[in-house]
């Protein structure tokens, strides 16, 4: 089998990497090598198959045996996921179906065409997002502070995550028992939200955990917290919803990320990575968000 031919020529590569690297030349060869043993193998490991426009990868059996990892940490640990995946079940701003059908194949290499190509249409809000300033204010809407104008200095670095306490939402007295000390810009505020599962059920539930409008007054006037992260699909309460986020967008200098995703995260001090999409003219947008130990 060609599988078992390669194995060994791959071993003896691992093993004397550090020599192959002093020899370039021996690399060179050996690579020409393992080309052409694999080019010439056409037994059952790569069987050759008749492919109407030879223009894609065809499936084998092998085929079956193929399973994508998905992973919610990497690097042992040191790189923690902290967004959702996109699925139809997730929850949508006041839906009780989720986001539904969000992506579709419109060209596949089953049509007959070169490959695969699908298409998705989202609320920009979806899943793990962030707002910039046009989501509440129109005159910054028409003024253009959209999310490529974000400022990826606040979307990356040091961040603490705290747990806040369950039993009530957001306020003044809750952000000032937290004792957040001054000089921390951004902060993760994990919530009853996170032990709900909210994320993970597909109907909007108005009664999640977020800031009310004097909790957000009070971040706003003594803390200098510009990412204002939370574990549901707004920082904001749902009855103070637009107050809310009116306070902490006026001054265009704090950054909302919402829905993400802190199961299973120790609380403290890590380096937060988010990174929008440059949706020119659009007041929010999916973002990759992730924790670096
Ligand atoms: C591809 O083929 C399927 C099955 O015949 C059909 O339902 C689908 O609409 C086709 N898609 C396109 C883009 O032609
Ligand atoms: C292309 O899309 C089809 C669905 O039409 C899927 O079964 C197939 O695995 C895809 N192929 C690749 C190479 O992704
Ligand atoms: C937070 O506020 C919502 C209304 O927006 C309410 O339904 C919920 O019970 C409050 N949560 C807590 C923990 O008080």
């Amino acid at each position: 089998m060609a599988h078992n031919r390669f194995f060994p020529l791959h071993s003896k590569i691992t093993k004397s990497k550090t020599m192959i690297q002093r020899h370039y030349f021996l690399l060179l060869l050996l690579f020409t090598l393992l080309h052409s043993i694999t080019a010439s193998s056409s037994d059952a490991a790569y069987p050759t198959v008749d492919d109407d426009c030879g223009c894609g990868a065809s499936s084998t059996d092998d085929d079956l045996l193929l399973f994508p990892e998905r992973n919610e940490v990497y690097g042992n640990g040191r790189i923690i996921d902290i967004s959702h995946r996109y699925v139809s079940d997730m929850p949508s701003w006041d839906s009780k179906e989720g986001i539904g059908m969000f992506i579709r194949l419109f060209e596949s290499l089953k049509n007959g065409s070169m490959a695969n190509f699908s298409e998705f249409k989202l609320s920009v809000h979806s899943g793990t997002h962030v707002d910039a300033p046009g989501h509440v204010y129109d005159h910054y809407y028409d003024a253009g502070f959209d999310v490529d104008t974000l400022d990826l200095e606040v979307l990356n670095g040091p961040a603490l995550l705290v747990d806040v306490p369950r039993e009530s939402n957001i306020t003044a007295e809750v952000m000032k028992s937290l004792e957040i000390p001054k000089g921390v810009r951004r902060v993760l505020f994990r919530t009853l939200n996170t032990d709900r599962k909210l994320m993970f059920k597909k109907e909007f539930d108005t009664s999640y955990a977020g800031f009310l409008e004097d909790g957000a007054k009070w971040l706003v006037e003594n803390t200098d917290i510009k990412f204002v992260g939370i574990d549901y699909l707004s920082v904001a309460a749902y009855a103070e919803a637009i107050p809310t986020h009116l306070v902490f967008l006026k001054s265009r200098e704090i950054i909302l990320v919402e829905g993400l995703k802190l199961d299973n995260v120790k609380p403290g001090l890590y380096n937060v990575h988010c990174l929008p999409l440059r949706l020119l003219g659009a007041e929010g947008s999916p973002a990759r968000c992730i924790l670096v130990k």
